[in-house]
């Protein structure tokens, strides 16, 4: 079978663990050269080496997916080294759950500069060189609770829940230029984030609410992304797909 995304150059934020991580491989392994962007060189570092020992393109660009000047650089570095950028995903976040009034001004002003202006950064930073290019794809990562009350996750949930109108609102902008934009909402995937902070008993909860009864993992969210990035997309723009066993819309 011919690679799916052969010719296309990503710019992935987050990508030297977890979720951003499976998606940086996945695309490799299907063709693209990949840019990982993350907060820690190392990881990013490793992630890249990992994907040019396969025999894929990947370079490491060190840089907070909050900082409008580091997406910037990171896309112009990105184009330098393999040609303008055609597919985004926009995956890094920083999140503490808790009772909203324990949450201190700096923590609430971080989710929201990571998980929402970083969609933003991103967008203007690779909107030019998609259009350069003739189109591209965009992919966002949201969460369940875009559409979900959760307790314990105001700020998170509302983070997402602006995750998945800037994916809604960037299809109808965008669209005339051959730009998709869509979205994930992963169900509960056991990355290295994730791992540090749910503990089994946690795991077990939200294993038994799952209906196909398993939790998720990375590469089902890199398997989603890689469809929506694909050819095979080409007619989705504008949604969210949820990658979650079911567990969203179980009632019971
Ligand atoms: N794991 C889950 O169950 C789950 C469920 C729903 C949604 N999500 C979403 O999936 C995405 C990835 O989550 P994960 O569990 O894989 O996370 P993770 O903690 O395993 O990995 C996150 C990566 O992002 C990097 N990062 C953090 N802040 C950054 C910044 N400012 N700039 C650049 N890089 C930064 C980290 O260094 C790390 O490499 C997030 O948007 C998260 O909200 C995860």
């Amino acid at each position: 079978m011919s690679k799916r995304l052969s010719g296309k150059v990503a710019l992935v934020t987050g990508g030297g663990m977890g979720i951003g991580r499976a998606i940086c491989e996945a695309y490799a392994r299907e063709g693209a050269a990949v840019g990982v962007l993350d907060l820690k060189e190392e990881p990013a570092e490793e992630v890249a080496q990992a994907i040019r020992n396969a025999g894929g393109r990947a370079l490491a660009v060190a840089g907070n997916a909050a900082k409008r000047a580091d997406v910037f650089s990171a896309a112009e570095t990105l184009k330098a080294e393999f040609g303008p950028v055609t597919l985004l995903v926009n995956n890094a976040m920083f999140n503490r759950y808790g009772p909203l009034e324990e949450q201190d001004e700096k923590t609430i002003g971080l989710m929201i500069d990571v998980g929402f202006k970083g969609v933003i950064w991103g967008y203007q930073a690779v909107l030019p060189q998609m259009r350069e290019a003739g189109g591209g794809a965009i992919v966002n990562i949201a969460s369940p609770s875009a559409v979900l009350a959760m307790k314990d996750g105001i700020m998170y949930s509302a983070v997402k829940a602006a995750v998945a109108a800037a994916t809604r609102s960037g299809a109808a902008e965008f669209g005339p230029d051959n730009i998709r934009v869509n979205a994930i909402a992963p169900g509960p995937t056991q990355t290295d984030g994730a791992l540090r902070v749910v503990t089994e008993e946690g795991w077990e909860r939200r294993r038994e609410r799952v209906p196909i009864r398993r939790l998720g993992k990375p590469s089902d969210m890199a398997d989603a992304a890689v469809f929506l990035a694909s050819e095979e997309a080409s007619f989705i723009t504008g949604d969210m797909l949820f990658v979650d066993g079911g567990i969203t819309y179980a009632f019971s």
